[in-house]
């Protein structure tokens, strides 16, 4: 199980895709020879920092990771997760979606349902209907000023007595080896943490609301896919089911797929309700605060279907 101190993270993720991006500028020392204690693979991953603002100082570090099949081609998706402060490459690449987990052992565990990796074709025998995309998981804490930049981040007092402190997540991002094979550097801490206290939010901020946003993403032609696990009880689905319907009225858009379920294989994967063809809302059925980990499965055909255009599969 994840620490309980995940539970404080928005569901809301921001997965921002583009297509065509052509991406073969990575650096090439940015590229991971191999992560202690993973399984061998055929795609490549790189990590490392971007500057943001060289006068501050100021830096994103940043984990990629191609698709498994034919990358050049693929969609880039970029994975931020909330918090405040949380990271995206602890929460989401090894919590949630990305192609490894930590377990046991000191060994990485591959993650059937990896968004970098198509599994329609395992699931339901339907031969070249890959998706495939580029994961990229970007942690969004910004330095400090006198800070390069932090993914690791101080371990925070109040986990130290967490029931979790034996985090597999935590200890993993905290081994040495770890931290040198994705070219992360500890500056200005002395352990990395899942949830940064270094970025001091002004918590006002927070009541701040945001889906005006995803307005704007509708009106530029943008498509918005707004989900949530229905055993969420951080963010409950109550509540972005009604932020998405009253969007929608608010920016014209009528219904144009009713609400109905929506399966994977046969079973009820969840709930989804389409607007003007361009905003989607959609359930995922067990899944809890972060779906990709609780319903890795259904998780995958959401996102996959939203990367394609599709509509979430009905029952057949
Ligand atoms: C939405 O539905 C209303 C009522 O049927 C109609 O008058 C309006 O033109 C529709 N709007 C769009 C954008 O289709």
């Amino acid at each position: 199980m994840l620490p309980h101190s995940f539970t404080m993270i928005a569901t809301i993720v921001i997965i921002v895709v583009q297509t065509f991006v052509v991406v073969s500028s990575a650096p090439e020392a940015d590229k991971i020879s191999t992560l202690p204690g993973q399984p061998q693979v055929t795609f490549q991953q790189y990590s490392g920092y971007i500057t943001v603002d060289e006068s501050q100082q100021r830096a994103l570090f940043y984990y990629f990771v191609e698709a498994e099949q034919d990358p050049a081609s693929k969609p880039l998706v970029l994975w931020l997760n909330g918090g405040p402060g949380c990271s995206s490459v602890g929460v989401g690449a090894f919590g949630e979606q990305g192609p490894f987990q930590p377990g046991d052992y000191n060994v990485l565990l591959k993650n059937d349902y990896s968004w970098n990796k198509g599994v329609y074709k395992q699931v339901f025998n339907e031969v070249g209907r890959y998706i495939d995309a580029y994961d990229v998981t970007l942690d969004v804490c910004l330095s400090s000023a006198n800070q390069q930049a932090y993914v690791l981040n101080q371990l925070q007092e109040t986990e130290k007595i967490d029931v979790c402190v034996g985090d597999k997540i935590i200890t993993y991002l905290n081994r040495k080896d770890v931290q040198e094979a994705l070219h992360a550097e500890l500056v200005g801490v002395s352990k990395w943490s899942t949830c940064s206290t270094v970025l001091r939010y002004d918590y006002q901020n927070l009541e701040i609301p945001t889906i005006s946003i995803l307005g704007s993403l509708v009106k530029y032609g943008i498509r918005v896919l707004v989900y949530s696990g229905d055993q969420d009880s951080v963010i409950p689905l109550i509540g972005s089911r009604s932020l998405v319907s009253d969007l929608a009225k608010e920016i014209g858009l009528n219904t144009t797929v009713a609400y109905r379920a929506w399966f994977e294989g046969e079973q009820v994967a969840g709930w989804t309700q389409v607007y003007g063809d361009i905003l989607s809302y959609a359930t995922i059925r067990g899944a809890s605060h972060e779906a990709p980990f609780t319903q890795p499965q259904r998780s995958l055909v959401l996102f996959e279907a939203f990367l394609e255009g599709k509509p979430l599969p009905n029952i057949e």
